[in-house]
């Protein structure tokens, strides 16, 4: 699976360090060449010439070495890999990675890399669930890096948590994964802005209108776009889900705000509408809570929403390439969509049947149809992350051309 596979494997300061001598070897066995910065912590760990014996290659481990910069300079080291490896990656150097520092030769070739990059933690589970820790862990998600792990268990300092080294099977397993799914990024140097989730709109202060929409599809497809390489964007309406890794998450809460942050967003290369933008909001939100006054239910006058779909694709200069929009339907699922497609203008109407016999809105399994103006694609029921990854690799061979 990892035949001819340059992996660039740094080995942080932890205990687990251990396990990358095991690492090295079962990268080796898939195929993969492996060359290794140690760093000056982790040499307490495991030596130098463990690592250099088993890749057979010398192992770098200083920034101001005269001969290592003569023979392989750190920039060269950064680039001449498919993949960076960082295992076990410590609280200090994900530290260094989120802030890019450039203090030693590792997190110097981490800033000067120009290829893509995971982490796999290992820590005590208090420094795992630090404040400080999760904030770096979320700036290295949105810069794009990838994460396998941590495991819970038993630590090696004794006590039991979230902060284990991924097992080594499972961290080739992720980096086969890598490779497999996203080693020619077919988005790499693309654009994509998604909206996703529902908006909500104010009555006053306290209350507002919304719909159900859970966000999952638009997340998904966030996260798949995003790991096809991708610069990915997405504007989210309020929901329980984390970003999605590697995405640019906007949140915000009405249509209003939404199209502002979508325009500013623009130009991308496609734009994917996921988005349950309420159809309506209240004419003038009241500024303080509306009170029950013995006077009857206050009326409310409804205005219609921006139709953000539609304005993104009558762009006139800066419309994305491909404009994609979803239509949920409960019946006349296909002569909607199509209707859908003409009336908003866009390219792809992903029309998902949500009549009550292939599910709900909120589950995690949905039945869509994919409507072009060249036809209509069945695809069968599947996950929603599935119908992501499917769209993503869609679009990438549209964007591409057939020659892709
Ligand atoms: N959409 C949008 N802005 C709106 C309304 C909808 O961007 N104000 C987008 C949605 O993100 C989705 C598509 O348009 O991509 C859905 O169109 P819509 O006309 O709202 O269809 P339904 O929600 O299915 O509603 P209806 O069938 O009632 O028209």
């Amino acid at each position: 699976m990892l035949q001819n596979r340059r992996i660039l494997l740094i080995i942080g300061g932890g205990i687990a360090a251990y396990k990358s001598l095991e690492l090295i070897r079962r990268l080796q066995d898939q195929g993969a060449g492996v060359r290794a910065i140690l760093t000056k912590a982790g040499s307490e760990f495991v030596t130098p010439l463990s690592v250099a014996s088993l890749t057979g290659d010398k192992v770098y481990m200083d920034l101001f070495s005269l001969t290592d910069e003569s023979e392989m300079g750190h920039i060269r080291l950064s680039r001449e890999a498919d993949l960076v490896l960082v295992a076990p990656a410590t609280a200090d150097l994900m530290a260094s990675m989120a802030h890019g520092h450039a203090r030693d030769l590792a997190t110097t070739a981490l800033l000067a890399t120009d290829k893509p990059v995971m982490v796999a933690p290992s820590m005590n589970v208090e420094m795992w669930g630090h404040p400080a820790t999760q904030r770096n862990v979320a700036t290295l998600a949105r810069d794009g890096i990838m994460q396998v792990g941590p495991a819970a268990g038993d630590l090696a300092c004794g006590e039991f948590g979230s902060g284990r080294l991924a097992e080594v099977p499972e961290i080739i397993n992720a980096v086969e994964n890598f490779f497999a799914a996203g080693s020619t990024r077919p988005l790499a140097g693309r654009s994509a802005l998604v909206t996703a989730g529902p908006t909500h709109e104010a009555i006053d202060p306290v209350r507002y209108i919304a719909n159900r929409s859970s966000g999952k599809q638009g997340y998904a497809i966030a996260e798949a776009l995003a790991a096809l390489g991708a610069k990915t964007t997405m504007v989210s309406g309020p929901t329980e889900l984390e970003d999605p890794r590697g995405v640019e998450t906007i949140r915000i809460e009405s249509a209003r705000e939404m199209l502002n942050a979508c325009e500013a967003s623009l130009p991308v290369d496609v734009a994917v509408c996921v988005a349950a933008v309420a159809d309506w909001r209240v004419n003038k939100d009241a500024e303080n809570k509306i009170k029950k006054n013995g006077g009857g239910p206050p009326a409310l006058e409804l205005l219609e929403n921006p139709d953000i779909l539609a304005g993104i694709a009558a762009h006139a200069n800066d419309r994305p390439q491909l404009v994609i929009g979803f239509a949920a339907e409960t019946d006349n699922v296909i002569g909607n969509a199509q209707a859908k497609l003409a009336k908003k203008k866009c390219d792809w109407i992903v029309a998902n049947d949500v009549s009550p016999e292939t599910g709900i809105m909120g589950g995690d399994t949905t039945t869509v149809h994919l409507v072009t103006g060249h036809g209509v694609e069945d695809w069968p029921e599947s996950s929603k992350s599935d119908v992501a990854h499917h769209l993503a690799s869609r679009i990438a061979d549209e964007l591409n051309g057939p020659a892709a």
